[in-house]
């Protein structure tokens, strides 16, 4: 298979599962479910009422809206769960990944309101009313189809786990700034980990998605 054929055929499967991912997200809540004993109520009243008198010492979950890739949610989380658990557990999002939960690596990037975020150190009721994109919708969004075909291209990847983190910030830096340098470049992934030591490769797949989206065009193989 050539290196063209290759990257059309990654990318029309990412996208494809990507929107179906987004589709799937729970608009609203019509259930309510106790952490604590698994009892499912049909109100958020019905569930506080359950607190009051099963687990008097227990904390409450919130509900909590979001606008997660264009779509608007509503979620019942702990009040300590991050936005990277929420958006795994509660909305079926796997893309940002995980790898220090500490906000060292950027491997579990989102963007929020515009601007590249760590979804491990963001609680999800700091996040209410906020717009989110995670990688997902980028996969998803045709647009952005030269940056995944760059990525795939350059083979700017091996094993693959902080991929959607730099996939993300490359997205929120082309968002601001459509002609990035390579030093701006450097300079906006420089919170991103790479343990396979694949730095070289992002900067010259964002160069290059950035010149062909430029022109509205696709990248060749
Ligand atoms: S998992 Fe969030 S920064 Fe590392
Ligand atoms: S490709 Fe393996 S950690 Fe980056």
């Amino acid at each position: 298979m050539s290196n063209d054929n290759g990257v059309r055929v990654t990318h029309a499967a990412a996208q494809a599962q990507a929107a179906e991912t987004i589709a799937s997200i729970p608009s609203v809540l019509s259930e309510y479910s106790c952490t604590l004993c698994k009892k499912v109520f049909m109100s958020y009243s019905d569930l506080k009422y359950h607190y009051e008198t099963e687990h008097a010492d227990a904390v409450l979950p919130v509900t909590v809206k979001l606008h997660v890739n264009g779509r608007d949610c509503e979620v019942l989380v702990e009040p300590q769960s991050t936005l990277k658990q929420t958006l795994q557990f509660k909305l079926g999002l796997t893309g940002a990944k995980e790898m220090c939960n500490e906000g060292a690596c950027g491997s579990c990037t989102v963007i929020m309101d515009g601007r590249a975020v760590l979804s491990c150190t963001l609680l999800t009721v700091e996040c209410e009313g906020k717009d989110i994109q995670t990688v997902e919708g980028i996969a998803a969004d045709p647009k952005w189809k030269p940056l995944v075909d760059a990525y795939c291209k350059w083979d700017a990847m091996q094993c693959g786990f902080c991929t959607p983190g730099f996939l993300v910030t490359a997205k929120a830096l082309l968002d601001r700034n459509p002609h990035p340098t390579e030093e701006e470049i450097k300079d906006a992934l420089a919170g991103n980990i790479c343990i396979c030591g694949t730095y070289p490769r992002h900067s010259t797949a964002i160069l290059e998605a950035a010149a062909i989206m430029a022109k509205g065009g696709l990248v060749n193989g």
